[in-house]
């Protein structure tokens, strides 16, 4: 019997109820499907700075490192820690345990309604890659000279060779497999750029990319401007398949995709070490909302869905197959409906809805 051990963070804010959401269906999913899940929790965070100085103890990677998977709920409140501050939990995860690909699924259920006119779910079906440990993303910097009228700041970004490498041949490994799936069969990949104006970076970067598309003839190259590509991304969401963006880029992009799907309840992404030397890391991409902590209204499907997307990383498949069965016929059956949703069922039966629809699909 296969087994897992599992870290779940649930960090500040709407953090606790969704990983109740998110153990919930990893319960279901391991008793229904025959395998061994163990969950650990682990309260790092806000709270925890406020106790101790610092968001997680100086060990953290050491304790992690064992896992299976990891689950992050939400880390950050800005009324106790300034962002730039607690977002270090997260980026030390992602850079110590080097998970260079921050894979964002953008796919629109039936049922699910969207404030954009031309997202339909036939025509809202791609996934962004987004670099996740250097780029623009890479902290190197200074200030100069603060608190005088001369002050300076300075931020470099850093693109390396195998950085971008690594991550445009995972984006063209995808599109080819997606293609094979034939769940697409467009074989894309586009290169999210700006190398008009970012003379050095993204000049590098496209370089990369047309090195590494010589290696997949059968896939198709594509390039957009970032800037045109968030217009395109709203004019003609059916045109992408897979896109292959830098880090900042594809943090940008990967909140308009989450419109396209639906909005910020609907949207995960995996932080995925793919060699496998570390655990890979899944969330919902939404922020901790500390407004409505405790209440019980968010929408947990982001969570959910990021722990198919766990599944599926994890080699379990029918599992990661049901789930998505699942969430597709909750949403179009539209019979509960979270408060983002124009609904009021709570955070837990929505859940409870979707781990009964799990358990009645026949395996
Ligand atoms: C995301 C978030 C993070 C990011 C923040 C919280 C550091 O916006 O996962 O998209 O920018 O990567
Ligand atoms: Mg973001």
């Amino acid at each position: 019997m296969n087994s897992y051990d599992i870290a779940v963070i649930p960090g500040d804010g709407v953090g606790k109820e969704i990983s109740a959401e998110a153990v919930k269906i990893l319960n279901a999913v391991a008793t229904k499907y025959g395998f061994k899940q163990k969950t650990e929790t682990f309260e790092w965070g806000c709270d925890y700075y406020l106790k101790h100085g610092k968001m997680m103890p100086d060990d953290m990677l050491e304790t992690l490192k064992g896992v299976d998977a990891i689950f992050l709920g939400c880390v950050g409140d800005a009324n106790k820690v300034p962002d730039h501050i607690s977002l270090i939990l997260i980026l030390s995860i992602r850079k110590g345990f080097d998970q260079y690909v921050n894979l964002r699924p953008i796919k629109l259920y039936p049922g699910v309604e969207t404030p954009i006119k031309s997202a339909r779910p036939e025509t809202v079906d791609m996934v962004v890659v987004r670099e996740n440990t250097e780029g623009e993303y890479s902290a190197t910097g200074g200030f100069f000279k603060m608190g005088t009228p001369d002050a300076v700041a300075t931020q470099t970004a850093i693109f390396t060779q195998k950085g971008c490498e690594r991550v445009m041949r995972y984006a063209f490994d995808l599109a080819r497999k997606r293609k094979k799936l034939g769940g697409s069969p467009k074989g894309m990949v586009t290169n999210c750029t700006k190398s008009n104006a970012l003379n050095y970076s993204m000049v590098f970067w496209d370089k990369v990319y047309h090195q590494v598309a010589q290696d997949y003839p059968d896939i198709k190259t594509d390039m957009a401007l970032v800037d045109a590509l968030t217009m395109w991304l709203v004019k003609n969401p059916d045109y992408f398949d897979v896109i292959v963006a830098s880090n900042l880029f594809g943090d940008i992009i990967t909140d308009l995709g989450a419109m396209l799907q639906g909005g910020m309840g609907f949207a995960a992404g995996g932080n995925i070490n793919p060699e496998g030397d570390y655990p890979s890391m899944f969330e919902p991409i939404h922020g901790s909302a500390p407004k409505y902590a405790g209440k019980g209204i968010v929408n947990p499907v982001a969570t959910i869905e990021s722990i198919r997307m766990m599944m599926d990383h994890l080699g379990e498949t029918q599992a990661s197959r049901d789930i998505e069965r699942a969430l597709s016929q909750v949403l179009k059956e539209g019979k509960v409906k979270t408060r983002d949703m124009g609904g009021r069922h709570s955070t837990a039966e929505m859940g409870d809805a979707i781990k009964d629809a799990i358990l009645l699909i026949k395996k």
